[in-house]
């Protein structure tokens, strides 16, 4: 297995027991003092645990996961402004799809200009209250993307892609690529790691299974020829000038592509 797909199973059995629950021996001759402690230590991991599950401080939590991981989605969120400049008209109806997809959504709905939708792909397990109101509301939806997307064929104007496709291995990335393509009108713009930056962090790397396969610029580059995707220049240049006009300086590789064919 590449990475870990999303498990409804999984996720009804990890929300339905403790932490540490299974540390326990099943059969114990356990001695009143120890009972009494594992008591009081049940009670406090429920505290604990109901704490967690409260919501009211999920955004703050979200903000600062994403704070402390470099990822390519948080850039997405700091290029939104460098976006909208690049591509104008084109942002009116917008697909993200990436890691952290509902923090992207929140802001983009933000903007009166821009209808917003997004695909999460991997579980949703710590997701926050305004982030299960996305998807109960089908805003985001949950899926694998080594599978067909769940939209229509042109269904958004753009389409921006962060930190999934570091973990498609090139057999996947050229069913995914295509698939990409065919749901947008104007463009694909893909948010890829570079090497050696310091992506994952251990906690990350639980969660997607294996770390990133982070590919150079050129490796990308030579990849999308291959593929028959091709650079949007004009779209590029835009970026970068407001790029630079903003001071915004991605680490991760941005790539803009054309569905001309
Ligand atoms: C992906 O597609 C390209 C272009 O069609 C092809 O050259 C390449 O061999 C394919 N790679 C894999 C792993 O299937
Ligand atoms: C290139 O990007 C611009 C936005 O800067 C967009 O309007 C145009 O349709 C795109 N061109 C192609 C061929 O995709």
């Amino acid at each position: 297995m590449s990475r870990r797909a999303v498990n409804p199973s999984r996720r009804l059995a990890d929300s339905g027991t403790l932490p540490f629950s299974g540390a326990f021996p099943q059969k114990s001759r356990t001695s009143p003092l120890l009972s009494i402690g594992l008591l009081l230590l049940g009670g406090f991991l429920l505290i604990a645990y109901s704490y967690r599950g409260s919501g009211g401080s999920g955004s703050v939590k979200a903000a600062s996961r994403i704070g402390e991981v470099l990822s390519c989605t948080s850039e997405v969120q700091q290029a939104i402004p460098i976006l909208k400049k690049a591509y104008g008209d084109s942002m009116r109806k917008v697909l993200h799809i990436g890691p952290e997809t509902c923090s992207v959504i929140s802001n983009l709905l933000k903007e009166d200009d821009i209808e917003a939708w997004g695909v999460e792909p991997y579980d949703l397990e710590d997701a926050d209250t305004s982030c299960k109101i996305l998807v109960r509301k089908g805003i985001v939806r949950v899926a694998d993307i080594k599978f067909p997307l769940p939209y229509r064929a042109k269904s958004f104007s753009l389409v921006i892609v962060s930190d999934a496709l570091d973990y498609l291995s090139p057999k996947y990335l050229n069913k995914t690529l295509p698939d990409l393509a065919r749901v947008s009108t104007d463009g694909l713009v893909i948010f890829a790691g570079n090497p050696g930056q310091r992506r994952a962090k251990v906690s990350e790397l639980a969660k997607f299974g294996k770390p990133a396969k982070l590919r150079s610029s050129s490796w990308w580059i030579k990849y999308f020829v291959q593929t028959g995707l091709e650079e949007n220049e004009s779209a590029t240049k835009k970026f970068e000038q407001a790029a630079s006009k903003d001071s915004y300086q991605p680490t991760c590789g941005v790539f803009h592509l054309s569905l001309s064919q």
